[in-house]
């Protein structure tokens, strides 16, 4: 990894290992909306899935997606932050789910290629430094043709309020972590992933789920 996104790296690591330990009470109003948004984004998971499959879940956070995993499916998934992932470690032990929740980077993965059947992230390519190479390393260890389900928010398609968000953007990464302007649809195709729906959640077209798949190993094209 370079030097530039190594220190990004350690700045995003530093942003969300302070805001760990008040990360539920902060999300607190916000989950509120997010709750049915995660239940219709884990069942379109599971839609996906069979039997047994291999889950990887990347930025787990402090594991809010835990409840709502699919039950038979063999789960692992990584944060960049140690206080994150003791706490989704603890949520799962409360929960009786088993699963393998350790450290990792989403931009340079431990695991070997085709580990995975499908990989899923929630509001995480908004804080990954370069979220094109996460997208890339999450083809690397999805087999071919696995599924890749993303819930992000996205930079406006309304001139005004992208602007306003591009205006804001530094002071909520530096405060936070996450950019708020990012276009990770673009991003998805970028890192030559083939994109098989894109659903949007909110009327702003903010929010959005985004089902991809790996095709780059393949040899597909992605559209
Ligand atoms: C906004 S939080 C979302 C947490 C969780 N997915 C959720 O839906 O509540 C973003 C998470 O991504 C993690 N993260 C940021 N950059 C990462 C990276 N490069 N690799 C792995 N996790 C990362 C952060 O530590 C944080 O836990």
């Amino acid at each position: 990894m370079g030097k530039v996104k190594g220190l990004a790296t350690a700045a995003t690591k530093a942003r969300y290992g302070r805001i760990a330990p008040i990360y539920d009470l902060m999300e607190i109003l916000p989950e509120l909306r997010y709750r049915s948004w995660r239940a219709r984004f884990w069942e379109i998971v599971q839609g996906e899935l069979s039997r047994g499959s291999r889950l990887l879940e990347v930025g787990v956070g402090t594991g809010k997606n835990i409840p709502y995993w699919p039950q038979e499916s063999h789960h692992t998934a990584i944060d960049l932050v140690p206080g994150m992932v003791a706490r989704a470690r603890r949520r799962a032990a409360k929960l009786g789910v088993e699963a393998e929740i350790m450290e990792g980077d989403a931009q340079s993965l431990q695991f070997l290629e085709d580990s995975f059947d499908a990989a899923a992230a929630t509001f995480v390519f908004c804080s990954v430094p370069d979220p094109v190479l996460g997208l890339q390393e999450l083809a690397r260890v999805v087999r071919p043709g696995g599924s890749i389900f993303l819930m992000e928010h996205v930079r406006s398609k309304n001139p005004r309020i992208g602007k306003l968000m591009d205006l804001v953007n530094p002071i909520v990464r530096n405060l936070m972590g996450p950019n708020i302007n990012r276009d990770t649809v673009r991003n998805v195709k970028r890192a030559k992933l083939a994109i098989s729906s894109v659903i949007d959640l909110d009327r702003g077209g903010i929010f959005k789920i985004i089902h991809a798949r790996n095709i780059a190993s393949l040899g597909g094209d992605s559209n």
